[in-house]
């Protein structure tokens, strides 16, 4: 599937999405969140049980497209905010895992997207950054509320105010970050991540990811209820074959 913003590429059970506007280093606009919705909505009916989503170009996506946004009224500017939170929140609800695969720049809303991935595995030579201060704005797209999550309130913070881009280490050093690879092996490392997500139990998957998603906006007692129903939910589903199969000295037949 090819769109004016987007690529997308089925392998088997993966999908991968590739920003394409290395032009603009892959800057968000209306037509990209237009875009990325006609993908989910052709994987809510035909499924993959993982996504990948990186950037053409140097950049992973240098943040929500300014040429577009100089023209917003207020109200323009505020339903593109909200088009942008409902799609990436839409992508951080999806069923299985996604993850971002940072080629480059990650700044403003090509960060905020990021973080709406499960996953970040990061070139060595990517920055991330919320420079939206810089321009007299502030994020748009969640990352008011994502970064603390990821980073905690000083880091957050500290990125915010001062809108600076920090390396791939510093990001991973803040715990933005799970791996650094070498730029020539994003991708290379990226399937080799997603493959072994791909021996795990797919119930076994979308349930952690379930539990962890939900639990992060409810209160501790709910997270640990929802949690045990989870549990206990797989010892009727691929729970009993994976223990078997462990017994029995073989690979699970998912
Ligand atoms: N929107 C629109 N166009 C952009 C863009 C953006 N966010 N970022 C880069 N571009 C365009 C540039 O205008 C340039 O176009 P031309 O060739 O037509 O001049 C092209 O992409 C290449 O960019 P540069 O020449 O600037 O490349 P560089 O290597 O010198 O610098 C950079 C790279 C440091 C990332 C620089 O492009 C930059 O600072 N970009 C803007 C980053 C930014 O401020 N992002 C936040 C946007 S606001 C936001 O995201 C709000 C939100 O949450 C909703």
């Amino acid at each position: 599937m090819q769109s004016d913003t987007l690529h997308f590429e089925r392998q088997d059970e993966k999908g991968i999405i590739t920003l394409n506007r290395p032009d603009v280093l892959n800057a968000l606009n209306n037509q990209f969140f237009t875009d990325l919705t006609g993908i989910l909505d052709a994987l809510e009916k035909d499924p993959v049980r993982i996504i990948i989503i990186t950037g053409s170009g140097k950049a992973f996506a240098a943040g929500a497209d300014i040429a577009e946004m100089a023209g917003m009224t207020r109200v323009q500017a505020r339903e593109f905010s909200r088009h942008g939170q409902s799609v990436f929140q839409r992508l951080e609800d999806w069923e299985y895992p996604v993850i971002a695969a940072v080629n480059g720049y990650a700044l403003g809303g090509g960060c905020e997207l990021c973080m709406a991935c499960d996953i970040r595995i990061a070139s060595a030579v990517a920055k991330f950054g919320q420079p939206e201060a810089k321009l007299g704005l502030i994020p748009g797209f969640g990352a008011t509320q994502r970064l603390v999550q990821h980073v905690g309130f000083g880091n957050a913070l500290y990125m915010l105010t001062s809108g600076r881009n920090i390396s791939a280490e510093e990001a991973q050093r803040m715990g933005l970050v799970q791996e650094i690879t070498e730029p020539d092996q994003l991708m290379e490392r990226a399937h080799k991540f997603a493959g072994e997500i791909l021996t795990s139990g797919p119930e076994a998957v979308k349930k952690v990811k379930l539990v962890i998603r939900k639990s992060a906006s409810s209160s501790l007692p709910a997270g640990y209820e929802l949690e045990s129903n989870q549990f206990g939910a797989l010892f009727e589903e691929e729970g009993t074959e994976g223990m078997k199969a462990f017994l029995e000295k073989r690979k699970p037949a998912w």
